[in-house]
């Protein structure tokens, strides 16, 4: 590999490890608001609080990796800030159905992480960072496990919702 095209590629490489540290930087605060909010739906929120220690691992590993690279992990980036808003804005947390539209919204924000995790694996293969690329597979796996727990789940947190919603005086959104 030429040495330009390197310079090229570990650019992106840390810009793309320090958009995933915020990215689960967000994803520690959604996590956190989201399980304080839930009342009625245990499974869901046990889940969400084991995400959460996952998430809050994720983001000490990943600046662990920035670190060892010499890079640092205070700068936010613009991809994130407009995930941050569209967090905002597609967790419904005022929502009537907000039980329904944050395990929604958390399918597919999973869904982004683990498209991030995917280019950092690729992008870590090619910089030659095993280790970073390692902590990246771990952390993909966990992203994946808690997609598909959302996946199995969506449909009966809908239908306990919706049955809550006709029991007088429930609190059926959380
Ligand atoms: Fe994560």
């Amino acid at each position: 590999m030429d040495p330009r095209t390197d310079d090229v590629a570990v650019e992106h490489f840390m810009d793309w490890l320090r958009d995933a540290h915020a990215m689960e930087q967000q994803a520690e605060t959604m996590l956190t608001s989201m399980a304080r909010r839930l009342e009625n739906y245990p499974d869901l929120k046990l889940r969400i609080e084991q995400h959460l220690e996952e998430t809050r691992q994720q983001a000490r590993l990943l600046a662990t990796c920035i670190e060892r690279r010499g890079g640092d992990t205070s700068s936010l980036k613009d991809l994130v800030g407009k995930a941050v808003a569209m967090g905002q804005g597609l967790s419904g947390m005022f929502a009537t159905d907000e039980v329904v539209k944050g395990a929604m919204f958390s399918y597919a924000f999973e869904h982004l992480e683990i498209a991030a995790y995917r280019n950092l694996i690729g992008a870590a293969r090619t910089v030659g960072d095993t280790e970073t690329q390692q902590v990246c597979e771990r952390i993909l796996a966990e992203e994946e496990a808690m997609a598909d727990w959302l996946e199995r789940h969506q449909d009966s947190i809908a239908a306990r919702y919706l049955e809550l919603s006709r029991v007088p005086g429930a609190q059926a959104k959380r």
